[in-house]
């Protein structure tokens, strides 16, 4: 571990007090972190950051983000790489185990998912207790979170073989699952997963095949779907990934942790962004309308935010967007669908914003969620799914987070403290004397 030998020490000079010094860490690339853990005990005070904009709250070795430079790398090895050259199965089992797997060990990662992908029958019965019209946000938090009800035999964390064969079964059904969502919106029959396709195309059959005739998807968007979960795969200490890293420090069950995962990656502040970025472009439904809208965005008065613009770490662009962008290209173009006018709006409006000063001082480039939806419309998933196919792919990694975390030996329950400026200590008032 990086903080087992300190690099140098930070002193922090507080009025009134002894001087705290802090040891500093070094990463193997990105910020240096000083280690407060004894703050409190050596100074009484508790340091602030209520969006953690400058807290590193775990070490990590799985995935780092170089927000400036626009670039993003899991285990080491360039997003754009791994999505020209790799596939999503190939990336899961790099970032569970660390390294790229020899063919022998892809083989048998790939059986290993292949051979869970089946649900129990009685999942099925969850579905219908919900609405047709749920989001299927709302039957995924809710049935990936039942799954701790019929999979007991994982459910020990502190077993290791019990958090392998949980983590295979939450990767391996997670595409289930969501299918399973979409057809129960639908009406249609549920699609039992087949052994014979591969992970994407699976999903893809189970998603949009029917039993009353043969189903065989183009494999440009097999190769777009499959890219896009490798896109979405993982983002290092993000809200979702970090909700899932504090449920998990306190003991509970991995599908319980997942779950807590695809709640709050639900918010259009995170993972709800591609769902809202589309319905935005079609909102704004002409490129004359982007300025009123440009405005609007800019307007403190106006809650209104260009979806799928900013981010937190990125201040250069997401390099997620360019490769989106590029196999947008590809989709439309082996649909028949280059002259999509929402993707030729959604180009138009990133050209005017990026020539804006407002987006440009603010450093708000496009992210991830700016071009997946049309991509994934033309597909044929409804917005509603947008966010789904985002959990879906993310699942591996809040998985390698959440084993990353429950192996490291110091890990603790995560309780952050806060600044309080409630009501000092006062007598209770009997109802009859109160004002
Ligand atoms: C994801 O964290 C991750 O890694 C997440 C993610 C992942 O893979 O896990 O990358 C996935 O969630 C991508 C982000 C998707 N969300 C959206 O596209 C929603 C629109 N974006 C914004 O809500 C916003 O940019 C955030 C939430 C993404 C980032 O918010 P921050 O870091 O808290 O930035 P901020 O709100 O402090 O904004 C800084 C300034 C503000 O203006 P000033 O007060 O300085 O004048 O930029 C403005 C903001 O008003 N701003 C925007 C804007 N985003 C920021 N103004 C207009 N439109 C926007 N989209």
């Amino acid at each position: 571990m990086s903080t087992d030998k300190a690099s140098g020490t930070a002193t922090l000079n507080i009025p009134g007090k002894d001087p705290v010094d802090l040891p500093v860490y070094d990463g193997s690339v990105g910020p240096s972190v000083i280690d407060i853990r004894k703050l409190y005990a050596n100074s009484g005070m508790f340091t602030f950051d209520p969006g953690f904009t400058s807290t590193a709250s775990c070490e990590s070795a799985i995935t780092y983000i170089d927000g400036d430079a626009g670039t993003l790398n899991y285990r080491g090895y360039t997003i754009d790489e791994l999505a020209e050259k790799s596939n999503y199965m190939e990336v899961c089992y790099l970032l569970l185990n660390g390294e790229l797997p020899t063919k022998a060990q892809y083989d048998e990662f790939v059986k290993n998912v292949t051979y869970h992908t089946m649900v129990h029958e009685q999942l099925a019965n969850f579905f219908h207790g919900f609405r047709r019209d749920a989001h299927p946000m709302a039957v995924m938090v809710g049935v990936v979170g039942a799954l701790s009800a019929f999979y007991h035999d994982s459910l020990d964390i502190s077993d290791p073989h019990q958090r392998m064969v949980a983590s295979f079964r939450l990767i391996a059904k997670m595409p289930t699952i969501a299918a399973m969502a979409y057809k129960y919106s639908i009406g249609q029959p549920f699609v039992y997963p087949r052994n014979d396709l591969s992970y994407s195309e699976n999903f893809l059959h189970m998603t949009f095949s029917v039993p009353a005739e043969e189903y065989n998807p183009d494999p440009v968007i097999v190769r777009a779907m499959d890219r896009i979960f490798t896109l979405h795969a993982d983002h290092e200490q993000n809200a979702s990934t970090s909700t899932v890293r504090l449920a998990g420090s306190s003991g509970a069950n991995p599908f319980a942790c997942i779950a807590a995962g695809i709640a709050c990656l639900w918010g259009p502040s995170h993972g709800g962004a591609n769902e809202a970025a589309l319905a935005m472009l079609d909102e704004i439904g002409s490129v004359d309308r982007i300025e009123e809208y440009l405005a609007r965005a800019k307007d403190k008065n106006d809650p209104f935010r260009l979806m799928g613009f900013g981010h937190r770490v990125y201040k250069n662009r997401d390099p997620r967007a360019t490769v989106m962008q590029k196999t947008c290209h590809e989709v439309l173009d082996a649909l028949d669908m280059h002259d999509d006018p929402v993707f030729k709006l959604a180009m138009k409006l990133e050209k005017i914003a990026l020539e804006d000063e407002y987006f440009v001082e603010r450093k708000l480039y496009p992210n991830v969620d700016f071009y997946s939806g049309i991509i994934l419309r033309a597909i044929g998933f409804p917005t509603s799914m947008f966010t789904v196919l985002f959990s879906l792919a993310r699942t591996v990694g809040w998985v390698a987070h959440w084993n990353e975390m429950i192996s490291d030996p110091t890990q603790r329950i995560g309780r952050p403290r806060q600044l309080y400026t409630g009501p000092t200590a006062r007598p209770f008032v009997p109802m009859d004397q109160r004002g």
